[in-house]
């Protein structure tokens, strides 16, 4: 099965100049490593231009957040119809950084819901703060899985995409360990699988904070997971070039 690289620049680079070089290297090991699907999920100003110069069908493109409402007074916004009508396929919901600046579960079940009605392919993001012996995490991993897909049927749920990011390994030196994502990919799908039945098994299931050359493959291998989800890896040419030359033989 062909891995997923959701490539999340974040706000990176400054110039659409840099832009379209990161585009140009994204695009080279794109073709070098046929196994693996990319994402490319620039900053919103830069969506609708790299996505009408790309004349080939190895890469995909997603929006870093969009708002549940289809127009409106909502200064500042992206609505999920103008990700979709700028190119985009994915769209990221729930962003540890998002939740950072205010956004609580009950917006991600709007988001979620509003990408699948407008045909997108939410990315919904998830994972604890911070973990504790006790366990409570997994308390706010499945409200935050509950919640985001409330809105969510049956019928669409393989449309959906689950990033697990514990927001401890976001941004950090150190990513968690394969073993321990293997076991928090048990427990997601068996959240799923309450939730849904045995089509909670079919959902994709993404890792992210803190992957790059040195421990992706591992993580692909060992983690339980579909793909990966990548900020800093994925908005700097050479470690773009590590990471995936890293995984193209998997
Ligand atoms: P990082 O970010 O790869 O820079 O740790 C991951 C993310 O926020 O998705």
């Amino acid at each position: 099965m062909k891995s997923l690289l959701v490539a999340n620049w974040k706000m990176n680079p400054p110039t659409f100049v840099e832009a379209k070089k990161l585009f140009e290297v994204t695009k080279k090991v794109a073709d070098l490593a046929k196994n693996v699907s990319i994402v490319v999920v620039p900053p919103t100003i830069f969506l609708r231009e790299l996505r009408t110069s790309y004349r080939g069908k190895r890469l995909a493109f997603g929006i870093q957040n969009a708002h549940a409402e289809p127009k409106g007074s909502f200064t500042g916004e992206t609505s999920m119809v103008q990700a979709k009508n700028a190119g985009a396929t994915y769209v990221i919901i729930g962003h540890a950084e998002r939740r950072a600046m205010g956004e609580i579960n009950d917006d991600t079940r709007k988001k979620v819901a509003a990408a699948l009605s407008f045909s997108l392919l939410p990315i919904l993001c998830i994972g604890e703060t911070t973990r504790t012996h006790e366990g409570e995490y997994l308390d706010v991993v499945k409200n935050q899985l509950k919640i985001g897909l409330a809105d969510v049927l049956v019928a669409k749920l393989p449309r959906v995409t689950i990033a697990y990011e514990p927001v401890w390994a976001i941004g950090a030196d150190v990513a968690m360990s394969p073993h321990d994502m293997h076991g928090m990919a048990i427990f997601i799908r068996k959240t799923l699988v309450e939730l849904y039945g045995e089509k909670g098994m079919t959902v994709k299931i993404l890792y992210g904070g803190a992957i790059d050359g040195t421990n992706a493959s591992d993580m692909l291998m060992h983690g339980d997971v579909a793909g990966l989800l990548v900020g800093r890896a994925s908005a700097d040419p050479e470690k773009l070039t590590a990471l995936v030359r890293s995984i193209k033989n998997l």
